[in-house]
Order: structure tokens, then C-alpha cells, then sequence
């Protein structure tokens, strides 16, 4: 077994870890994300330090010029994490030892502990993707609207069952994914607000007797306020679960698309037709044309859910405290991330470019009895028959007309049928109750499919969607801001100011 050099940590033991001891440990894949944040972690508790007096202004100094140095480093790819440092903590940790001297460098992780370090730059960077998502939501909710918009009275069938039930409008369909969709975007801001509390100054797990100032590091990392309990966040992933559990119902609803796509684009629906751009060919049929983009949603769902259940199983029968099975949150959070942003950028391209078959989409609204329950509502309200009798009326119209092998359309067999009932119908007052196209026109109650509500949900859902908009820029604003603060008050002292001195 190789051996390693001695780590940070390394004081009470004699012999250095293995490098296979190394390689099972390490979290350098994941780690990479995190430089950035963790040398904005590690300014704002240094500035914190230096203004309760805990180290001294000249310690800032030097910590915050390597820090500086480590970030440009890492910018121009001269700084990359070393897998015998263990984790970003420590190869940050080490590059300021390693620059700055010990007796400079080794006084950052005072009143710190990696367990709130960790914790910290997850939060940052969570806070940051959980906004890109929300972006993508948006792109993907401003796709759908655009075809309701075109779409408000374009009839196609409504399905139950995946059979024919009603007729609605294609802006209907679109307007219902982005009804959805708002939904996401509020479990998304709700994880976003759990993810804004910042844990540093937890420390270990029980706080500490340096007397640390909690609400300034809040302040320059852009956290809503402290979070309270240092046993509890530092023994917690539940804010992670959440956004997975955001993250895996963004899935079913990409996934619910996708399968939506896959058969509207088939020979025998021919509903949808995607952009070349967007589509795919095989390597031995030279006819086809696949929806690879939808199926690749589909099946990436799973990785997503997988995420989440692989969360909630770490977390199970946990003891309180820090436990090493938390270094295996982050890989499938990471992984879901990155698996939605993508799905939802391809998803709302692929949608933007793809051309609705109206006349198809029209055959098959007016086709195989979906306006069936239009002509049981006619007779409910003109004829005074209760809607069950009117039902079991209309079933057996359809039920006579299916033996036959024939439809609504053969008119004068409709109306004679419904001679046997003793309802009499003229066929041209017929055509008028059994047209798709005035059912849907007719579909007037709230949040029904008919055209003039199908524009009012359009209305209400772009004001909500303006909020949710202003809502992600306000906390744009807000981490920007910060990261501005920590980064003037580095100036400041960067350029010979005491911290004591400086406005904060
Ligand atoms: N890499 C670790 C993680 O991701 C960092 C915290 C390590 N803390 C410790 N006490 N070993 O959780």
C-alpha cells in the first residue's frame, strides 16, 4: 500500500493514510464545484474574526490576500484540488498555509469547523442553482404560453384513460403544464428560503467559546439570518431533501411531457411534428425520425428520483452530529441539477420549434364519440331529462352506432336512433352539439377549456410568472450584493485599512 504525506489533521497519528485509503475517502469530483464559494465562506469569517478582535488585523490582511490569490488561481486553472488534501476545505486551507506561512494561514479555521465550512458552500451554491432552475421553469413556462397564446381555440382530443374523453384546446393542454409548473416554482422558492440560513458559526456541532459574530457573516454571505441551532443544522440534510424532492416532481412533470411528445409524434397520432433540429435519425431505417430528447427526459427521470430516495436512505437512523455519510449528499444533487437544467433547456427548445397538426389534432377531437357528453348536456337542458337518464340515452346511441360500425356523422341514423328514444333533433341543430369546436367554445366555467378562459389563465399565470421572475432577481440581487460587500470590505483592508475602521 503507498503512503501519502501527512494531513492537515495529522497531529495525533504516526503513520500517514494509504493512497487507496485516500482515493475511497476523498470528495474532489464534487469539491470542484465549490472553490469559489468556499473562498467566499472563508473571506467573511476571516473579516468576522478580525472584528471581534480574535485575530488581528494584519492576520486579515494576509489571509485575505491568499484567498484572493486562490480564487484568481483557480479562475486561470492554476489551482486545482489536490485528492490528498481530502476535500475543498482542506486544499484551500493548505494553499493559505502553504503561501501565507502557518503562522498567517493557520488561524482562518479558527471558531470554524469543516462540518458548518461544508454546509456553507453547499448553501451557496445550492442557492445559485436553485435560481437557474427557476430560470428554466420560466423559459419552459414562456414556451407553453406561446402556444396557448396561438393555440386558445385550436381543438384536439381530451383524453381519459388515454381514450378519447372530451374535446379541449391545444392552449388548454399547454396552459395545464404551466399550471403545473408554477407549482414547482413555488416548492422551488420554498427550498430556496430553507437553503438561505446560514450555518456558519456552528462550528463542530456545539458552537464556541470565541466570541464570533454570527449576524456579520450572515450579512456577507447574504443569508436571510443565522441558523439558530448548531447541533441541529450541522446534523441536518433536510434542507437537500427538500430541493430534491422540488427537483424529482420538476421530473414527472418533464417526464409527463415527454411521453406527451413521443406519441403525438408517432405515424398514428401525427398530432406533433419536431424540428429536424431537434430530431433523430437511425443508423439502418432511413425513414425515421425519433424524439430522442423527449426519451432521454423520460429515462433521465430516474436518476433524479434516484437522488432523492438515495438522500432519504442516508439520512435514516443518522445520530445527531456530523456523520461522514453526509460527504455523499452532494454527487446525486449535483447530478440532479444538472440532469433538470438540461431537460428543461432542450425541453422548451424542442417545444418552441415543433408544428401542431390542427386539421389531425381536429379529425380526432370530432372523431370516435368525444363529444358525446355535449349532446347528454343538450338533452339535460332542452328536452328536461335527468343527466343519468340523458346518459344512459347517449351510451346507447353510441353503444347502437359502434354495432353498426358507424359514428355521430352519419347524421340521419343519429337522428333516427334518437327518434326510438322520442327525442327529435333537426341534424343541422345536431351538427351544431356534437362539433368540437363550439363544445370547447361552450366550456365556459372557471378554469374550463374554452377559449375565453383558456386567455384569462394565460393573463393570470404571465402576472404570476412576472412575480416569480422579480421574486429570483430580488435574490440575485441580494447574493450579488453580498459577494460585492465581502469583496469591497477585502479591498478595504487589502489596501491598509483596519477592519475596525471600516464601515460594516
Ligand atoms: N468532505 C466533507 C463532506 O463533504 C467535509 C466535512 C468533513 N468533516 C469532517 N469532520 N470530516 O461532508
Amino acid at each position: 500500500m503507498g503512503k501519502s504525506q501527512k494531513t492537515l489533521w495529522g497531529g495525533r497519528f504516526s503513520a500517514s493514510l494509504t493512497t487507496e485509503t485516500i482515493a475511497f475517502t476523498h470528495s474532489i469530483e464534487a469539491d470542484t464545484r465549490l472553490i469559489g464559494y468556499d473562498i467566499w465562506g472563508s473571506q467573511a469569517h476571516a473579516i468576522m474574526l478580525a472584528r471581534q478582535g480574535i485575530i488581528s488585523d494584519a492576520d486579515l490582511r494576509e489571509i485575505l490576500r491568499w484567498l484572493r490569490k486562490a480564487e484568481e488561481d483557480f479562475q486561470n486553472g492554476d489551482f486545482t484540488l489536490d485528492p490528498n488534501k481530502e476535500d475543498v476545505h482542506m486544499n484551500v486551507e493548505s494553499y493559505l498555509i502553504e503561501n501565507a506561512g502557518r503562522e498567517f494561514g493557520g488561524k482562518l479555521h479558527t471558531a470554524r469547523s469543516r462540518n458548518d465550512q461544508v454546509l456553507v458552500d453547499a448553501h451557496l451554491y445550492i442557492r445559485d442553482e436553485i435560481l437557474n432552475v427557476q430560470r428554466g421553469l420560466s423559459a419552459l413556462c414562456d414556451a407553453f404560453l406561446q402556444i396557448a397564446k396561438e393555440h386558445a381555440d385550436t381543438v384536439m382530443p381530451g383524453y381519459t384513460h388515454t381514450q378519447h374523453a372530451q374535446p379541449i384546446s391545444l392552449g388548454f393542454w399547454a396552459t395545464a403544464y404551466v399550471s403545473m409548473f408554477l407549482r414547482d416554482q413555488k416548492r422551488l422558492q420554498s427550498a430556496y428560503t430553507l437553503a438561505n440560513m446560514n450555518p456558519l458559526g456552528a462550528c463542530a456541532l456545539a458552537g464556541t467559546t470565541f466570541p464570533i459574530d454570527r449576524g456579520l457573516t450572515t450579512e456577507l454571505l447574504g443569508f436571510d439570518a443565522p441558523h439558530e441551532h448548531a447541533l441541529d443544522i450541522i446534523s441536518s440534510r433536510d434542507f437537500i431533501a427538500e430541493i430534491l424532492f422540488a427537483l424529482s416532481l420538476v421530473m414527472a412533470n418533464l417526464s409527463r411531457i415527454s411521453e406527451e411528445i413521443v406519441y403525438w409524434t408517432t405515424y398514428e397520432f401525427g398530432i406533433a411534428v419536431l424540428d429536424d433540429a431537434y430530431s433523430f435519425g437511425s443508423s439502418i431505417m432511413p425513414q425515421k425520425k425519433n424524439p430522442d430528447i423527449a426519451e432521454l427526459t423520460r429515462g433521465r427521470t430516474g436518476r433524479v428520483y434516484g437522488a432523492l430516495l438515495d438522500l432519504l436512505t442516508n439520512l435514516k437512523g443518522l445520530p445527531m452530529g456530523y456523520n461522514r455519510d453526509f460527504q455523499e449528499d452532494k454527487p446525486p444533487l449535483w447530478e440532479a441539477f444538472d440532469v433538470v437544467k438540461a431537460c428543461l433547456g432542450m425541453l422548451s427548445e424542442l417545444l418552441k420549434t415543433a408544428d401542431f397538426k390542427t386539421e389531425r389534432m381536429a379529425e380526432l377531437a370530432n372523431a370516435n364519440f368525444a363529444t358525446a357528453t355535449e349532446l347528454a348536456n343538450y338533452l339535460v337542458k332542452e328536452h328536461q331529462i335527468s343527466f343519468r337518464e340523458c346518459h344512459e340515452i347517449v351510451g346507447w346511441l353510441v353503444g347502437e352506432l359502434v354495432q353498426r360500425e358507424k359514428t355521430f356523422t352519419d347524421w340521419d341514423l343519429t337522428q333516427n336512433l334518437l327518434k326510438q328514444r322520442d327525442i327529435d333533433i333537426p341534424i343541422e341543430e345536431l351538427k351544431q352539439i356534437l362539433d368540437a369546436e363550439l363544445a370547447i367554445r361552450n366550456n365556459q366555467s372557471l378554469g374550463g377549456t374554452s377559449p375565453a378562459e383558456v386567455n384569462r389563465m394565460i393573463g393570470s399565470f404571465e402576472e404570476k410568472l412576472v412575480k416569480i421572475e422579480k421574486q429570483v432577481q430580488t435574490c440575485q440581487t441580494q447574493i450579488q450584493a453580498a459577494y460585492q460587500y465581502t469583496y469591497q470590505v477585502t479591498e478595504q483592508v487589502l489596501t491598509g485599512q483596519s477592519v475596525h475602521t471600516i464601515r460594516i
